[in-house]
């Protein structure tokens, strides 16, 4: 079937997300999947009991528009205990379906037609196409290779009177990196007497490794007064299939992004969020997954520490990047073709987070895996 009419894009330039695309091309060749960021081993088992008990409590309808209340507090709770600043929870959280309708919603609350965006290239796919979808301009900002730091005189030049809102990811999807102290220093003093928004996207908060601390907008009381902070627990819980987040924001912004959520996707899954809040309130839960992950990074780096692949440092995040410049002059998106083709294996070739598409002959490589897949990933990029 067809539609017969004219369709006038709202995305001309956006297909298939790369992810999507790896990962089919990944299960067509059965090959092992290290390209979309899910972890392939268990949620707790807790975790899953509780859902169980609290839908046999009858929490199956509509829960009130914010968020299941005594989730709300909880996360009020861990916030004030990790950054030491109090996030009224009736009127300064608020749950979402994944951080991705975080994003969005706080998107669609704040950008205006022709409002600038300042987004920092590699970035995570959903920020440009929801500015563009609201209206917004995108202004490109550059981390450049191999250590993936903000140029914040150059940011500083981009900024005019029509920047809205600059968007953040620390630790970092695809390259790993993180912010460090003056870098929000840098981003307090450039927004300091404006009317920019910034929104924080702190989704691996917890993937955090080497003793580094999650600089959190939330330390920062001239970037917490103007932040949206958006948070995942699919990535906390490794439960990525149950698109559950939450945001926080001061009062009067969340007021705004609330006019947004209640019509965008109203409340989110009740059992849930009454099953998160209870696991919440033990503090172990979360705290250890810096350990648990960092364990994961250096296992696999170890296991490929032979191959021809340069490792590229990851500081965050359970992805590993690596430089395939000693093996091909492929571009990225052909050498991944060939790795699920010919070696059985999947990977995210980074060019995608550019909007030009950029090319620097590196691969991302999650490493949120079992031992035994991890193992057999390694015995296979040790061959090439
Ligand atoms: C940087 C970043 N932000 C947001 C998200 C989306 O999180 P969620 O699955 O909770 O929507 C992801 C998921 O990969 C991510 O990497």
């Amino acid at each position: 079937m067809k539609f017969p009419g004219t369709i006038k894009s709202k995305l001309p330039q956006t297909g298939t997300s790369i992810f999507a695309v790896m990962s089919q091309l990944a299960n067509e060749y059965n090959a092992i999947n290290l390209s979309q960021g899910f972890p392939d081993f268990e949620v707790s088992a807790e975790l899953m009991g509780l859902i169980d008990k609290h839908m046999k409590l009858g929490h199956n309808q509509y829960a009130p528009m914010p968020g299941v209340p005594l989730l709300r507090e909880r996360i009020s709770e861990k916030i004030q205990n990790t950054y030491q600043i109090k996030y009224d929870p009736d009127k300064e959280v608020n749950i979402t379906a994944g951080a991705t309708q975080g994003i969005y919603t706080v998107i669609a609350a704040m950008v205006r037609d022709e409002d600038e965006v300042i987004i920092f290239e590699p970035a995570y796919d959903s920020y440009a196409p929801a500015v563009e979808l609201c209206g917004g301009i995108v202004k490109y900002a550059r981390m450049e290779p191999p250590d993936y730091r903000i140029n914040w005189p150059e940011v500083a030049r981009m900024v005019t009177h029509r920047t809205r809102m600059i968007i953040i990811n620390t630790p970092h999807n695809p390259t790993g990196s993180i912010l460090k102290k003056e870098d929000l220093l840098a981003l307090q003093h450039l927004t300091k007497k404006t009317d920019i928004v910034v929104l924080s996207d702190e989704v691996y908060e917890h993937l955090i490794f080497d003793g580094e601390e999650h600089e959190s907008v939330c330390k920062y009381p001239g970037l917490a007064e103007r932040s949206f902070v958006t948070a995942s627990f699919g990535k906390t819980f490794h439960a990525t299939g149950w698109k559950m987040g939450y945001v926080l924001a001061p009062e009067n912004l969340m007021r705004e992004f609330r006019k947004s959520h209640q019509f965008v996707v109203f409340a989110c899954n009740t059992p849930v969020q009454h099953a998160i809040a209870e696991f919440l309130s033990t503090e172990k839960n979360y705290r250890n997954l810096h350990k648990f992950y960092q364990k994961k990074r250096n296992y696999f780096a170890k296991a490929i520490k032979g191959s021809r692949f340069k490792i590229i440092p990851c500081y965050g995040t359970y992805f590993q990047l690596v430089d395939y410049s000693n093996i091909s002059e492929e571009n990225d998106m052909d050498f991944a073709t060939r790795l699920i083709k010919e070696h059985g294996i999947g990977t995210i070739p980074v060019s995608p987070f550019y909007h030009k598409g950029d090319e620097n002959r590196v691969l991302r490589l999650c490493f949120a895996k079992k031992e035994e897949t991890l193992d057999k990933a390694a015995e296979v990029l040790c061959k090439i």
